[in-house]
């Protein structure tokens, strides 16, 4: 059974319209789903709307319509701007839907058969935004609890309790056995902490009486579930888990299949408690062995001037309004280029501008542009390029260089410098070999989440080829008949590279990996399908000898201020 890349985000609250934090989570998650896919590999990417719960409930009112009717709008927000953002997804969760209600109800009538639920009384503090009960260990040194609670305020109610406490030392194993689940490391680190100060149970219910926007319990219809215990149960629903099939490798083929290799993209936020404890632990619960345990891929905030971003501060960036202003690829560009994931970073509409200008306008636009300016203007005839396929052969075998290339790595001063020493064929067959190197590390920032670094690996190609034309100056080659085998060579690896930085760019910038490969002319007869681009035909040289290219036209037209 081919294995599937199962690949989730955090479902985004529909009590108010998307974010730039909102949009930043698909497109990261929508760019390691495209990479994915680039590698031939199966894809499920899930993402989503969560609907139910209190605040959904008051925002409702306070808009004078059903809480039905207000998600299906917010909702709507959502979805239009994951299209507008090209975030590829396959399924689409949303909580309201019945088939979600089944499973959440089959887990929990599961879970209360097996004792795994029970009830209780409970009064004390309860964080509106969170909706939870808070304990002393969520106060903050000063003995308060801290902003991120949002409004605290004194409850006394009965309700249905998880027996989470009792599943602490498997988690504690589990954090120890896969040092690897949660990642960034830092995060790992910091979940195995927490996991270290769980004390009491998880409050899964919430009487009628208060919040009656949400799924009922099952043995219990004067209560609905705790909005943590629905959400979090959208991954598996949405993957086709059956809840009555109590043995996990009795589960169908397709659920089977694709929970498989997982990643779930999530902020800091809702790593702890939320998925690093409560939703490893149902999934403990209900059967799932540890090695159907999700990695955690949890990326950090975009702040405004180092404060976070919220409604009462007035500080929301609305990715719509960007989107429409620059379009949906410099959103993009943005988004995955200027954080590293995991940590924090603070959004600039200047920035955004900046980066593009730099890196898509001038840098690789430049170099298409001039590339395929050059290669209109002087159009060799001789194309035979068997000399410098033969010298790129007798390199990438010689460990003398292959050694040095990790020190001297493409796009570098030292590979540079280095590079200038040599004959125009032999700097050009080192750059093909180097090309390799560059290609691991793409693929391994891209592996590990790391998207920022991919782009780093390709700005580094660009970087190289504009040195490159500077250095080798192919209009002086041009003039003189004796040199146009090298004139050959320059035009090749030039058009050769922009080939492969298509194939590389494309799970970052879809759109514009088409522009090139379509200024390219090439693998015209897919045009606009994902077939036209696979990280396997990312090799210096599969470009045939004399491939004719197209005429340039302006891919990334500045931004003027
Ligand atoms: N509904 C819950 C998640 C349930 S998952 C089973 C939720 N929703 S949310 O709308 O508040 O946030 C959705 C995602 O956006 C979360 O992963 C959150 O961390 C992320 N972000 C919210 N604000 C953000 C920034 N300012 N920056 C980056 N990501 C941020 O939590």
């Amino acid at each position: 059974m081919p294995k599937t890349f199962y690949i989730t985000t955090a479902i985004d609250y529909t009590n108010s319209p998307p974010h730039i934090g909102h949009a930043y989570e698909k497109v990261l998650a929508d760019t390691i789903a495209r990479y994915h896919r680039l590698k031939g590999e199966k894809v499920f990417f899930l993402t989503g709307a969560d609907q139910h719960g209190q605040k959904v409930q008051q925002s409702a009112a306070k808009a004078g319509v059903t809480p039905s009717e207000f998600v299906k709008g917010v909702t709507q927000k959502f979805k239009d701007l994951y299209q507008k953002l090209d975030v590829q997804y396959d399924g689409w969760a949303e909580t309201i839907s019945p088939l979600h209600k089944k499973v959440v109800q089959g887990m929990l009538q599961r879970l209360f058969e097996e004792g795994q639920i029970y009830k209780d009384k409970q009064s004390g503090h309860y964080s509106v935004r969170q909706e939870q009960f808070l304990t002393d260990k969520e106060r903050g040194p000063d003995g308060e609890f801290g902003s991120e609670w949002g409004e605290v305020e004194f409850r006394e109610e009965e309700n249905y309790y998880f027996k989470l406490s009792q599943h602490k030392n498997w988690l504690a194993d589990l954090l120890r056995k896969r040092p690897h689940l949660i990642v960034p490391k830092f995060r790992h680190t910091e979940l195995e902490n927490a996991v270290q100060k769980i004390g009491g149970d998880l409050c899964i219910s919430r009487p009628k009486s208060r919040l009656d926007w949400g799924i009922e319990l099952p043995f219990d219809n004067e209560f609905v579930t705790y909005v943590w215990f629905d959400a979090l149960s959208n991954y598996i629903s949405f993957a086709g888990y059956d809840a009555a099939v109590k043995d996990y490798a009795s589960q169908s083929e397709e659920f089977l299949s694709r929970w498989n290799l997982v990643v779930q993209t999530i902020g800091k936020d809702i790593l702890i408690p939320a998925h690093g404890i409560y939703w490893l632990i149902m999934l403990h619960a209900i059967g799932f062995p540890d090695e159907a345990m999700p990695t955690l891929l949890v990326h950090g905030f975009w702040n405004m001037s180092g404060a976070k971003m919220s409604k009462s501060l007035g500080n929301i960036i609305d990715p719509n309004h960007l989107a429409d202003k620059y379009g949906a690829e410099a959103v993009r560009y943005y988004l995955i280029s200027d954080i590293a994931t995991g940590k924090d970073a603070d959004f600039s509409e200047q920035r955004l501008i900046e980066r593009y200008n730099v890196d898509l306008a001038n840098s690789l636009g430049n170099l298409l542009n001039r590339t395929l300016t050059m290669n209109a203007r002087f159009r060799p005839t001789h194309a035979n390029l068997a000399d410098l396929r033969a010298y790129v052969q007798v390199l990438s075998e010689d460990q003398s260089v292959i050694q040095q290339l990790p020190h001297r790595p493409l796009g570098s001063d030292e590979f540079y410098e280095y590079a200038k020493t040599l004959p125009e064929e032999k700097a050009i067959a080192l750059r093909a070999v180097a090309f390799s190197n560059q290609l691991w590390d793409y693929d391994n920032s891209m592996g590990r989440g790391s998207p920022d670094f991919a782009v780093q690996s390709i700005l580094n190609l660009v970087i190289d080829c504009n040195r490159f034309i500077d250095d080798s100056a192919p209009w002086r080659v041009a003039k003189d008949k004796q040199k146009e085998s090298q004139l050959v060579a320059i035009l090749y690896h030039l058009i050769e590279s922009l080939r492969l930085i298509a194939i590389l760019i494309r799970p970052i910038l879809p759109q514009a990996a088409h522009g090139i490969f379509d200024q390219l002319n090439w693998k015209m007869e897919l045009s606009g399908k994902d077939e036209r681009f696979s990280l396997k035909d990312a090799e210096w040289g599969g470009l045939p000898d004399g491939h004719v290219v197209g005429k340039p036209t302006p891919l990334f037209p500045r931004i003027e201020t």
